[in-house]
């Protein structure tokens, strides 16, 4: 027996390097890397944030977040349709309150015709097949800025754990599906399910954002809802430190043993190493919030014409699903919809 002739150098040379292994053979053409994709990305994945303001017929650009507006109680019915005609599964609602009714106790938070249980209704009223979810946190209603209560410089643990518990209580009643604790006080969830079900609210979803950092990336969003130039000092005492991954899964644990359905982390793209683990961990629905700082990052390099839009776009997204994400909350929810739609 003779073994073949081959020549001295060239792809033999390789061969006897990588043992065989192409790992490029699979990649040469379009039909073959689909088939071996291992995460897709699709509209199901999607949770679209929106923000309500007041007045009527108003659709108020967000600068700092290009393509993202405020609308009116009125106008935030079409976008739930176009949320609907898309096939995006759920809309997250956040206000942004007239700062004549922001107080020190964010008492507007306890109004059932505040702007999200308007908004609600309405959307309720028109009975189209996408989940609402609702945010309780009081940063939105408060004149200092802060998710909760302050008595002098201390953000109180309990007592807005109570005012929590009411404000989830007129969400649900509005038609709320999901109820959305993004304030980070402890117990929260636990009183809030307890709330719920002694309300006749048993089938109300509470999506956790269990473990939300005190991060940088939140700037365009306080911009739209009007908390950036309310907030006094920072979140530190409340959010988590940038720097703790084991504490996020003391979080996430504690939701939900207190009965949270789903949990949330966030900001996304940074902390994706938290995703993995939590989903890891506890294998339980688990999502990702791709924040205004990051929508915005991506927004402001392409208008630079630095980087293609529609790609990074879509290439963050799939990063949540490889991380092991179930959905995400991302500003880009109705331009990806429409991107995947074809
Ligand atoms: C506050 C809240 C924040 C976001 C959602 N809910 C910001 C904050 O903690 O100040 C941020 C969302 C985003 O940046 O897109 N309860």
């Amino acid at each position: 027996m003779t073994a073949p002739q081959r020549p001295a150098s060239g792809p033999a040379t390789v061969d006897a390097v990588v043992g065989g292994r192409r790992m490029r053979r699979n990649r040469r053409t379009d039909w073959s890397r689909r088939m071996v994709r291992e995460n897709t990305l699709t509209v199901d994945d999607l949770i679209w944030p929106l923000f309500v303001t007041r007045g009527s017929n108003v659709e108020e650009a967000v600068p700092s977040m290009p393509g993202v507006m405020r609308h009116s109680v009125d106008r935030i019915r079409a976008q739930a349709e176009e949320a609907a005609a898309l096939g995006i599964p759920a809309i997250a609602l956040f206000p942004n309150t007239d700062p004549e009714l922001r107080d020190a106790r964010g008492s507007e938070a306890l109004n059932a015709e505040n702007l999200v249980c308007q908004a609600c209704r309405e959307i309720r009223a028109a009975g189209l097949p996408v989940g609402l979810i609702t945010d309780v946190a009081l940063d939105p209603y408060t004149s200092h800025g802060h998710d909760g209560l302050m008595e002098g410089e201390t953000i109180v643990n309990d007592e807005t754990v109570e005012q929590l518990v009411e404000q989830a209580l007129l969400q649900a009643d509005a038609g709320s599906d999901v109820i959305a604790p993004s304030d980070m006080m402890d117990g929260r969830i636990g009183a809030i399910r307890a709330a719920l079900d002694a309300n006749g609210h048993q089938d109300v979803q509470i999506m956790s954002y269990a473990a939300k950092y005190a991060s940088a990336f939140y700037g365009p969003f306080r911009d739209a809802v009007g908390t950036n130039t309310t907030l006094v000092g920072d979140k530190r005492t409340y959010q988590m430190d940038p720097a703790n991954t084991d504490e996020a899964l003391h979080e996430v644990e504690l939701d939900l043993e207190e009965g949270a359905d789903m949990i949330m982390v966030k900001p996304g793209m940074p902390y994706l190493d938290i995703i993995r683990r939590v989903k890891d961990a506890f294998r339980r629905p688990t999502f990702a919030y791709q924040v205004s700082g990051e929508y915005a990052m991506i927004c402001a390099a392409a208008q630079n014409g630095w980087l293609d839009r529609d790609r990074a776009m879509l290439e963050s997204l799939m990063a949540f699903k490889r991380a092991g994400a179930d959905g995400v909350l991302t500003y880009f929810a109705p331009e990806v919809a429409r991107r995947l739609k074809g």
